[in-house]
């Protein structure tokens, strides 16, 4: 078949690729034919018939969205006889929808209290439609001049609106049936929240399985509002407002680097955020976060000036005492006893000058982002492949034929790099999940397997060792492209599958059977969170992964690879140029001499020799006196769930706490000063993501007041103590030194990024960056295979019992209903207590015992049921729904950052 084809539009030649269909090529060279059920990245559906043309020398007129071109076509979209029939198809349409106005050449000139000569109703204006202005219906109708002659009248069909679920509103009076919603949910998202339904003979849209979307089995990820063509569904929020501006910036919540389109009001307020189709990171999806999260840009409690904290309270202050207070206050802490956190939704321009400040100013190697809670998840990366990040494309998983999950709620955590997971599931790829939680990945799982906690390394060295005994391994692979092979082979003697069965409990035949699926369903990817794998065990964990996928050739090719998956927005990029206790900028360790002399020399100040403490060390080097000033950029939910000790308490201790901040906090309360800081919405700078995705945020909002990017605040303390290079005008100057330092940014600038960014590193300035890496085109040294130890799980893990708490978006197993409380809709169901036969006798409880299991954080009733796997593990399982109410109704300026994670966590369990 050849590549590309010609066919013929209202007379323009057209090159398109086979297979394309003629409204997608029309489209994509630039003739616009008018379309309502079409979306582009969906399958054609051909309903709405409004994209209908005339192809010569076929019959009738096909709808072009389900027209497939062909070599020669000639097609007219413009003949009397297609205007006419889409006229026709449109006052169809219509006669169910308000348009009194729509169809009236005077519709801009007239306003909202004007009487209407031809006595339409006031309510059919588009006025009151919360789609106003962004309807696709209302430009279609505009575009084929309808005559005056078109009835005023219309069927109202008087649905009632659904308005009780967060964040989402549906008026069924306002939809034309396109389906775009029901396909968008099943065909892109891989769910069917939405469906079709029908109702006294008429085709309507609704929920799928009950009233609510709560109860649906929703993400709350907001693509069915995105691809609504009229005010049918749309976000509650802000539901009236007009956009005066659009703006397209990166999602500050999760490594996936979401590209939005941000639209601005009249009053410098963020209204709405609509993901970016033509994003690669993304391709048009958000989640929950994205979509319904942003408002904290808008927050009334904003911090507008800098506050220095006097007699007790904070009170504010000018920028200039400010700063001179910082100075004086940190003057004695350069001798040392400081440390300096930035946040994960910082720039890599904020987090490169925080380091570089830590290490010139302040002398000290302590630097760290606060979401860097485990550093091991690249560290192996780093030494077997030659990068700390990952090696392919999150859209790359869409044809993956095997991915093997190990402890990632990525729903949740990363939810738009499950979405090609969920989609190739569907296409039949085997997806492994290794969890003690029950997720919504563990719903499309071929294999779930749930090891004991702290056994994961000894269970992927099992796999390993199927593998090679099997002679399942890529014999070609490992023989050119790596080196180490040997050494891997001959550790794994230590894994023998009955004594990975002992450590793990999981049954060998179950190890076989995940190793082989693994080997023998190319390509195949590996996503890993290692949420609830503990941290003695996690670099044997990645070791072990990073084995897996050179011993069965899933390295430097498509929809194969490793993906890291970090609970930061940027912590890659914060680790791309250094802001990391050990190392420098491009991965430079701190420990080489060599590289502390020439970063010295660079920036004018000799780098501290020791290591510096990471936000893991952090609550310890405050309690023991290591650390006595504490400087931390932005809020974090490090810093309140747990993953680092009793941070909060420990900050009690500090002599000097310095904030810099958008809103007041558990830390602006405690800090000695408080800068005012800007949001992701106000500034320049740029994200690296997941897939090494450089890309640049753009300002969408001024500032409300004084606030001012960390970089600047950064660079005015330093300057105050006498530190020098720290003169950069604006954040692309630090961009520019941040490539000349760091290799893997060379030939990056912030003219190269546009609507897609760029993957890191970039060879050379004619090719666009490196979407997979260790493809060994070029000089690339060979992936390393590094030999493997058998890692005992802690021995904490023997004694107690422990909760691993899972997620999901629906159960359909377990009856809910939805209550009101306070006006907010909860989902109420019983919830079931997994516990293990032999606990469970120990503890006098038998199935369908009512019983509380309770942590150190909440306690949670259920009824008992003797399904654990493991003594010692205890197993519950949440709804999605809870945590949207809870987010919905939170009054946190940033409730996102809030929604709790799913760690193992000590548990007690007794009878209610
Ligand atoms: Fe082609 Fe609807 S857009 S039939």
């Amino acid at each position: 078949m050849p590549d590309e084809l010609t066919l013929t539009i209202d007379g323009t030649e057209v090159r398109t690729t086979p297979g394309n269909n003629v409204l997608q090529a029309a489209m994509d060279a630039g003739i616009y034919v008018p379309y309502l059920c079409y979306y582009p990245g969906m399958k054609a559906f051909g309903a709405c018939r409004m994209c209908v043309v005339n192809v010569e020398g076929g019959r009738g007129a096909p709808a072009s969205c389900t027209t497939p071109v062909a070599d020669g076509m000639v097609v007219n979209t413009q003949t009397p006889e297609i205007v006419a029939l889409r006229r026709g198809i449109m006052e169809m349409l219509i006669s169910e929808h308000p348009h009194g106005c729509l169809t009236c050449h005077r519709i801009d000139l007239c306003g909202p209290a004007d009487i209407c000569q031809r006595h339409v109703s006031v309510n059919d204006r588009c006025v009151t439609c919360p789609k106003n202005d962004r309807c696709e219906l209302k430009d279609t109708v505009r575009h084929l001049e309808l005559d005056m002659d078109t009835p005023l009248t219309y069927n109202n069909r008087r649905l009632p609106l659904a308005v009780d679920d967060p964040f989402w509103e549906m008026d069924m009076n306002l939809c034309i049936v396109c389906g775009r919603c029901v396909r968008v949910c099943d065909e892109v998202r891989a769910d069917n929240a939405l469906t079709f339904l029908e109702r006294a003979g008429r085709s309507l849209i609704g929920t799928s399985h009950g009233v609510s979307l709560l109860e649906s089995g929703c993400e709350f990820c907001g693509a069915c509002i995105d691809v609504c063509p009229t005010g049918a569904l749309v976000e509650r929020e802000h539901k009236w407002d007009k956009a005066v501006r659009t703006i397209t910036s990166v999602c500050p919540h999760c490594p996936v680097g979401c590209s939005m389109k941000l639209e601005i009001n009249r009053r410098n307020r963020v209204i709405r955020a609509i993901p970016e189709r033509r994003a690669e990171a993304n391709r048009g999806q958000a989640c929950l976060k994205g979509k319904f999260g942003l408002g904290f840009v808008n927050d009334r409690k904003r911090l507008k000036k800098p506050l220095v904290r006097q007699n007790g309270e904070l009170a504010e202050v000018s920028w200039e005492q400010a700063l001179e207070t910082v100075a004086s206050r940190l003057r004695p802490y350069r001798a040392g006893g400081y440390a300096l956190l930035t946040s994960p939704k910082c720039t890599n321009e904020d987090h490169y000058v925080a380091q570089k400040f830590a290490r010139t100013v302040m002398s000290t190697n302590n630097v760290d982002v606060s979401s860097n809670v485990r550093p091991e998840l690249v560290k192996a990366l780093g030494r077997m492949l030659g990068q700390e990040a990952g090696t392919n494309p999150i859209w790359g998983l869409d044809g993956a034929k095997c991915i093997l999950v190990v402890s990632s709620n990525v729903t949740e955590e990363q939810n738009v790099a499950a979405v090609p997971v969920k989609r190739a599931s569907r296409e039949g790829a085997k997806v492994i999940v290794i969890d003690q939680r029950e997720t919504e990945l563990t719903r499309y799982a071929s294999q779930w397997l749930r090891p004991k906690p702290g056994s994961e390394a000894a269970l992927i060295g099992g796999m390993l060792r199927v593998i090679m005994d099997e002679s399942l391994d890529d014999h070609e692979f490992m023989a050119d492209r790596c080196e180490g092979a040997k050494d891997l082979k001959n550790s794994l003697w230590e894994f023998d599958l009955l004594r990975v069965e002992r450590l793990t409990g999981i049954p060998r035949d179950e190890v076989q059977a995940a190793a082989r699926a693994f080997a023998e369903n190319g390509p195949a990817a590996i996503l890993y969170g290692l949420e609830t794998v503990p941290a003695e065990v996690r670099d044997a964990c990645v070791t072990g992964l990073v084995n897996l996928a050179l011993a069965t050739g899933n390295v430097g090719k498509e929809s194969s690879g490793l993906y890291p998956l970090f609970p930061g927005a940027n912590e890659q990029g914060a680790k791309d140029v250094g802001c990391s206790p050990d190392r420098l900028p491009g991965y430079r360790p701190v420990e080489d001499a060599d590289v502390r002399t020439v970063f010295g020399e660079l920036w004018g100040a000799a780098i501290p020799e020791a290591e510096g403490l990471g936000v893991r060390d952090v609550v310890a080097a405050i309690e023991d006196g290591r650390i006595k000033a504490l400087h931390v950029l932005g809020d974090s939910a490090t810093f309140t769930n747990g993953q680092i000790g009793e941070f909060m308490a420990a900050l009690e201790k500090l002599e000097l706490l310095i904030v810099h901040d958008t809103a007041p906090n558990d830390l602006t309360e405690l800090a000695h000063v408080v800068l005012p800081a800007t949001t992701f919405a106000e500034k320049n700078g740029t994200y690296t993501n997941m897939e090494r995705r450089v890309q640049l945020l753009r300002p969408a909002i001024g500032p409300r007041g004084e606030e001012e990017p960390d970089w600047r605040i950064l660079c005015w303390i330093a300057r105050e103590l006498g530190g020098e290079g720290f003169d950069y005008e604006s954040s692309e100057d630090v961009f520019r030194e941040i490539s000349e330092l760091a290799d893997i940014y060379a030939g990056i600038g912030y003219a190269d990024l546009g609507v897609n960014g760029l993957q890191w590193p970039r060879a050379d300035a004619e090719t666009n960056g490196t979407p997979i890496t260790n493809t060994q085109s070029g000089e690339q040294a060979k992936p390393r295979m590094e030999a493997m130890s058998l890692v005992q799980p802690p021995p904490r893990f023997e004694a107690g019992l422990y909760l691993a708490k899972g997620r999901l978006l629906h159960d359909n197993d377990r009856p809910m209903t939805v209550v009101k409380n306070n006006g907010s809709p909860y989902v109420e169901r019983e919830e079931i207590v997994e516990l293990h036969e032999s606990d469970a006798a120990a503890l006098g409880i038998s199935d369908g015992d009512s019983v509380v299991a309770t942590t150190s954080s909440e306690s949670i009733r259920g009824a008992a049921r003797l399904t654990s796997p493991h003594p010692g593990l205890v197993a519950v399982t949440g709804l999605f729904a809870d945590v949207v109410t809870a987010a919905h109704d939170s009054t946190d300026p940033d409730p996102m950052l809030k929604i709790p994670g799913l760690p193992l966590e000590r548990v007690e369990v007794a009878k209610a």
